[in-house]
């Protein structure tokens, strides 16, 4: 095992009703005036956004909302989100939605008390010093946002993904009610927990040996999502599977199954490319982008292949064969994100052959690799889009 840190200081407040706690987290956290930012109406219909907004009467406090934010969200509602926060002496961030608008709000936190451009921290141009807190109400489990310590931004000038993480950008509490992710389409559900099977899955495939309890701890979250997703698509009001998946989706990615190894990343970075080009679900990107991968790396390490579908999919062990273990565990990855509803190829996602050069172009992999448990040159990047 690596040495390694880890602070997590994220307040979580689980269960139901926690939402109508908002107001006395914000004020237990810092928070006066606040700054209420959401998606595209989700929040509104289910009235969610009014009970945040009486819990924030409730205490007293002051706020000034931005709704809007699309998945894969966008540097424009950024800016605007900055220029509202500073006009307004803004000092709390509260995000109410998915993943995309914590990250925007994540974003938003950072560019508000920086001189400069915020897009400067997502091309590595400057660290972050300072932020406001950022806390959240959750509605879907997916990105893990809520306890993580990056965010994702689509630049809106050439439309492509960069991931910026740094400690200052964990929120300082997430609500989580796993009832407010019963109004979830089946298709949002099922990307949202692909999702979280690949941000395991890019802790798993690790070329650091002797890390038994991350291993364990990875390999506990995946059995709960392959355990409890067809549970939820049957019975979309099914508390306890909600539940489930909803811690599922924080532990995946607040990194307490990935410290102490080498992580490997390629996939989310090839996908990235995808969701910002056809404006896919980045699950649902990932869902086609893992199995090529996986098929694409597995002689790398066979044995750990081998391991991840004998612990996780329940396959037997062919010990004369191993390799051939190895392959079976991929295509029951395969078939499942399938059996979910979930495309596996780039004609099901609507993506096209043809613009493998434009994706190799954003992805900006030139002079460079992605990825650690194999290094992915241009051509490596190239050759798994076309798988
Ligand atoms: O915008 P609204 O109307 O709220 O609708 C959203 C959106 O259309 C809808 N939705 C969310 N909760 C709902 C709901 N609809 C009905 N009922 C509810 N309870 O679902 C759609 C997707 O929402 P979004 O926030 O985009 O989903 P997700 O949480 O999957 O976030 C995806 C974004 O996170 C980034 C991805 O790249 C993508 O941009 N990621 C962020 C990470 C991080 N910050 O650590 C890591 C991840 O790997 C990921 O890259
Ligand atoms: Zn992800």
């Amino acid at each position: 095992m690596d040495n390694f840190t880890f602070y997590s200081p994220t307040y979580f407040a689980f269960g139901k009703g926690t939402e109508n706690e908002a107001g006395h987290y914000v004020k237990r956290f810092g928070g006066s005036k606040v700054l209420i930012h959401y998606g595209g109406g989700s929040v509104v219909r289910s009235g969610l956004l009014d009970r945040v907004k009486a819990s924030l009467e409730k205490e007293g406090l002051g706020w000034v909302e931005l709704g809007g934010v699309k998945p894969n969200p966008r540097s424009g509602l950024v800016y605007e989100g900055i220029e509202l926060c500073r006009r307004e002496n803004v000092d709390f961030i509260l995000a109410v939605g998915g993943g995309s608008t914590i990250d925007s709000s994540k974003a938003i936190a950072v560019g508000t008390v920086y001189d400069g451009d915020f897009w400067d921290f997502y091309q590595g141009k400057a660290q972050a010093e300072k932020s406001l807190p950022v806390g959240s109400v959750l509605t879907i489990a997916a990105a893990g946002s809520e306890g993580s310590d990056g965010s994702v931004i689509t630049n809106e000038n050439g439309m492509y993904k960069r991931a910026y993480g740094c400690e200052l950008m964990r929120p300082v509490f997430a609500i989580m009610n796993p009832e407010l992710t019963m109004t979830l389409p089946p298709y949002q559900t099922a990307s949202g927990c692909t999702d979280i099977m690949a941000h395991v899955f890019e802790r798993y495939f690790t070329n650091t040996k002797h890390v038994e309890i991350t291993d364990r701890l990875c390999e506990g979250v995946l059995k709960t999502i392959i355990k409890e997703l067809p549970k939820v698509l049957d019975n979309p009001n099914d508390y306890e599977a909600r539940a489930n998946i909803m811690w599922a989706g924080t532990m995946a990615h607040n990194d307490v199954c990935g410290v102490g190894r080498e992580q490997d990343w390629a996939s989310h970075n090839l996908e990235h490319e995808l969701s910002a080009l056809y404006d896919c679900a980045h699950g649902a990107g990932l869902a086609v982008m893992f199995p090529a991968w996986m098929t694409y790396v597995m002689h790398h390490d066979v044995d750990r292949f081998a391991q991840f579908a004998v612990r996780v999919w329940g396959c037997e062990m062919n010990f004369e064969n191993p390799e051939e273990t190895a392959k079976e565990g991929i295509a029951r990855t395969k078939e499942f994100f399938r059996s979910v509803g979930m495309p596996t190829s780039f004609e099901e996602l609507g993506a096209k052959g043809e613009d493998i050069p434009t994706l190799l172009s954003t992805l900006q992999i030139e002079g460079r690799t992605e990825g650690h448990f194999v290094e992915l040159g241009p051509k490596e990047c190239e050759e798994v889009y076309r798988l």
